[in-house]
């Protein structure tokens, strides 16, 4: 079948109204069908030209503005409109808390359909940049160029970048000059790294041909000051490796885990791949309340720390613990949750898929000396069984914090049919949280609602809530 032509259209004068789900503006065209539109604010009056034309919406751009919002305001990064990963930082941070709030009561309403308590005050972030803990860069030798630039004529030279993909261009990397999201010095470390590879001419990788030294940079930073950079190569070459991780660890002697993959699989994840410590330990420390999480290349925790205490605040604050209690923390990733209740519980049982991370957690619960947290390993579908819950005890409460898919299905009857008094629910994804609270709705009541913003400048959010058995 051949591709029709979309035709484009020009809508003038048309006033943004809503923003939507993930993090894309609405207006309503004048044929009453709906208009996706990247980069504008509600409350911006713009002419919009269609880019592409639906069954039962538009998405198109805005090509003039005659209004500008007063929820505008002026981003601060360069790099703001290109990089896909800041779409709101041309809004004023009240007005991002107030439609992520929107968004989570949508969900809850509109795919939850469950009754409602009113909901507590969304948390904003005391922090709203370089408030990441972790962040990810790909070496690339094709970089995408902004339109000034092809609009400058001038010749690009050479062509590597070491930044965040764009939307949509697999293969086409935004070089980063400057990025808000991670404090000081990971955007030295970042520029640092891409003058010395150029210098030295070392390749950056190029995803068509599969070919090229360098693949990915990812640096980690933690509330105690400690540093951890791991660099990704495609193939073993040992005098520029050594090269660069020396240049390295001689310019930032902060570095508390100088670590590296050699990766020539087509794919740049490197969760199945070998991480090599090159300089310093393994792994890094993160502190919370007193209790110190030690962080590997491959551990989840939550990036925003500082809010990652507020989250973890609320939730044991739902929990309504006294100390009695026998309590599950389902997908309890390094334990962080689990041992951050624990003193206020008789005894916690995590459990969470990847064993690297609870042998993280066990390690922690050790270093913080508890003792009543025990974790175990598995897909929570099939572990969380019968015989666990008679091995390990009939959990009072349960604190679950499943990844954005959600509960699986078993897993949600499980608890249906082991009835715990309390079931607190912390979810990065309200959409799959409501599915799961309709699932629940016959014998569990929503009590408490706390919408968490752990994503200052993103159209995400946390979700926290307290089910009581009814
Ligand atoms: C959103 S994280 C929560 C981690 C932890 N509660 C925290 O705050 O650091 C979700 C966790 O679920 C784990 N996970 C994902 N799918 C799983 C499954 N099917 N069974 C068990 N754990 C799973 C992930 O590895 C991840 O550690």
């Amino acid at each position: 079948m051949g591709k029709r032509k979309t035709e484009k259209i020009v809508f003038e004068n048309i006033k943004i109204l809503d923003a939507g789900a993930k993090g894309v503006s609405v207006a309503k065209a004048p044929d009453g069908k709906v208009i996706f539109i990247p980069n504008v604010v509600p409350g911006d009056v713009v002419d919009i030209q269609t880019l592409k034309k639906r069954k039962a919406y538009y998405e198109g751009t805005a090509i003039k503005f005659h209004e500008l919002s007063p929820f505008r305001i002026n981003p601060v990064c360069q790099h703001f409109g290109y990089c896909g990963g800041c779409k709101w930082q041309n809004m004023n941070y009240p007005q991002q808390l107030f439609y992520k709030n929107q968004e989570v009561h949508n969900n809850l309403k509109r795919i939850g359909k469950v009754e409602l308590p009113e909901f507590e005050t969304i948390l904003g972030s005391e922090k709203t940049l370089f408030y990441r803990n972790k962040m990810e860069f790909s070496f690339s030798n094709s970089k995408w160029l902004t339109p000034e630039e092809i609009a400058s004529g001038e010749e690009i030279g050479q062509k590597n970048a070491l930044g965040f993909h764009v939307p949509r261009m697999w293969d086409k990397i935004l070089d980063i000059e400057k990025c808000h999201l991670q404090q000081d010095p990971s955007n030295q470390i970042r520029n640092e790294i891409k003058k010395f590879a150029n210098d030295n001419d070392l390749s950056f990788f190029n995803p068509r041909e599969q070919e090229g030294l360098l693949r990915t940079l990812m640096i980690r930073t933690a509330s105690t000051g400690e540093i951890m950079v791991l660099i990704q190569f495609f193939y073993e070459d040992k005098s520029k490796r050594e090269l660069l991780l020396n240049f390295l660890s001689d310019k930032f002697p902060e570095i508390t885990s100088l670590q590296y993959v050699v990766n020539n699989k087509g794919n740049d994840t490197i969760y199945d791949q070998k991480v090599i410590l090159y300089k310093g330990r393994d792994y890094i420390l993160e502190e919370m309340e007193g209790l110190y999480f030690s962080i590997n290349a491959k551990s989840f925790y939550q990036t925003n720390s500082e809010q990652a205490y507020e989250l973890y605040k609320i939730t044991r604050d739902f929990a309504g613990l006294t100390g009695n209690e026998l309590v599950y923390d389902l997908y309890t990733g390094t334990g962080t949750i689990a041992q951050f209740v624990s003193k206020k519980a008789k005894k916690v049982i995590g459990v969470e898929a990847v064993p690297e991370a609870i042998e993280d957690a066990k390690l922690n619960a050790k270093r913080n000396n508890i003792t009543n947290c025990d974790f175990f390993v598995g897909d929570m579908k099939n572990v969380f069984n019968d015989a666990f819950i008679q091995s390990h005890g009939h959990p009072d409460v349960i604190i679950t914090d499943p990844p954005r898919d959600g509960m699986h299905k078993d897993v949600v009857m499980q608890i249906l049919k082991i009835a715990p008094k309390r079931v607190v629910y912390v979810s990065c994804n309200s959409a799959t949280q409501a599915r799961d609270l309709a699932l629940m709705d016959e014998q569990y009541k929503v009590i408490k609602v706390r919408p968490v913003d752990m994503f200052p400048q993103t159209h995400h959010v946390e979700n926290v809530v307290l089910l009581e058995h009814r």
